[in-house]
């Protein structure tokens, strides 16, 4: 049976970055609970010429940079933080890149899950048709209300992944294991452009998830715990990771040392919540950082408040360390501008989506920005105009 999974992944994120020391000193927290009790370093802000379209379509382009837009028939774009009610940011992406007419561009919506569910159904399409590659890009900016308890787990990020027949990166096998429970942990009414969160729920709902999640594994016939050399969870916040990877450990009787899932952590502790972008920075960064990884099996777990949970398993393709870009995820990171708290919160004060119409200056350096509201449509453009 022909492999099917993942080619490429590629990564963007915000302009700015706010370092979560100074929250802390402005809001007179102990840093140690930012860097340890949560486990966050930092995170970005789009700039005001920035938004999921354009981190979107920023990820987007290294992909089809890499690999043409030849066999691509389907652009699936998840995200929590859509920025129109009716069109798929997808089409946005879809004229910014110049893509063929004959391709379908769809959105979906589950919270920080809806990255995963594009990629289960790109994997479906690939299956039906060997010949054709899925564009899935996941995007968002994570907006809670300032001086709340959420504040410093904010974020934004895209990641753009390529699925295709034959992969370069991981090929994704059959079994997954599924979870789906109606909890009120993390939710959007469609007035609101931060998101409304019960915290201590939300840790209590990614841990059922995440073992409702393994059990069902186990019962279609997946891997067994010991079989599993690597994990990547998505990651509100990483010691939500943890958190969840304890129980799990405990409910199968395996040992478990939190350092585990150290590489997978080291570029969404400076991004922050990026939603349904999270799980596959992580995965971005175990395939970046860690050698050993050639035909070894890897366990990645999804989530998405309110809730739904899917735990996928893959086999990491013996020469993927040729096929990775080192260096470019922490070149995109340490470019970021660093903002004040008093220059962040200017900017989260401004950032609610509006339809009246009006003109962003001129901020962002990725290749893509949003100009602004005209007719009450958005309009974006690249950023350099040749
Ligand atoms: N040194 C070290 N650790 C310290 C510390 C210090 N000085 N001070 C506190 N800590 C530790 C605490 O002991 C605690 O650790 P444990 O959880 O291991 O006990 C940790 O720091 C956090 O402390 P608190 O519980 O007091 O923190 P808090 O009340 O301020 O809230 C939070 C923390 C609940 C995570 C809050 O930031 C929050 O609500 N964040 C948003 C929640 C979230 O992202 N949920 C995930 C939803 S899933 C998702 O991504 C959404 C989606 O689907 C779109």
């Amino acid at each position: 049976m022909t492999a099917i999974g993942i080619h490429d992944i590629a990564i963007a994120t915000g302009h700015h970055v706010l370092e979560l020391d100074d929250l802390a000193e402005r809001l007179g927290v102990d840093p140690a609970k930012y860097h340890v009790g949560i486990g966050q370093d930092a995170f970005s802000v789009p700039a005001p010429d920035e938004d999921i379209v354009t981190m979107g379509a920023a990820a987007a382009k290294e992909i089809i940079d890499r690999h043409g837009v030849e066999g691509i028939r389907t652009v699936l774009f998840a995200t929590e933080s859509g920025v129109d009610q009716s069109k798929a940011a997808g089409v946005f992406v879809h004229g910014l890149l110049g893509l063929p007419q004959s391709v379908r561009v769809v959105e979906l919506k589950q919270a920080c899950y809806g990255g995963t569910a594009a990629v289960q159904l790109a994997l479906g399409i690939v299956a039906r048709a060997p010949h054709e590659r899925v564009l899935v890009i996941a995007a968002d900016v994570a907006r809670y209300d300032v001086d709340t308890a959420a504040e410093p787990t904010q974020g934004a990020g895209a990641a753009a992944v390529l699925v295709t027949a034959d992969p370069d990166l991981i090929e994704i096998e059959p079994a997954a294991g599924v979870f789906t429970a109606d909890v009120d942990d993390f939710w959007r009414p469609n007035d609101r452009s931060t998101a409304l969160v019960d915290g201590r729920l939300s840790v209590t709902a990614y841990v059922d998830a995440f073992v409702g999640a393994w059990d069902d594994l186990v019962a279609q016939g997946g891997p067994g715990y010991e079989d599993i050399v690597r994990w990547v969870h998505h990651q509100p916040f990483t010691k939500m990771a943890i958190k969840a990877h304890r129980k799990l450990a405990q409910h199968v009787g395996q040992p478990f040392d939190d350092a585990e899932l150290a590489l997978g952590f080291t570029y969404n502790k400076q991004t922050g919540n990026t939603y349904t972008a999270s799980i596959w920075i992580a995965l971005a960064a175990l395939l970046d950082l860690d050698d050993e990884l050639d035909g070894q099996r890897i366990a990645m777990f999804s989530y998405g408040s309110g809730s739904v949970g899917e735990l996928l398993t893959g086999i990491v393709r013996p020469g993927y360390r040729a096929h990775r870009r080192e260096g470019r995820v922490r070149s995109l990171l340490e470019a970021r501008v660093p903002l004040t708290v008093d220059a962040y919160r200017e900017l989260h004060a401004a950032g609610a989506a509006t339809s009246e119409d009006t003109e962003r200056p001129r901020v962002t350096t990725a290749p893509y920005r949003f100009a602004g509201v005209r007719g009450g449509a958005r309009r974006y453009e690249p950023t350099t105009q040749d």
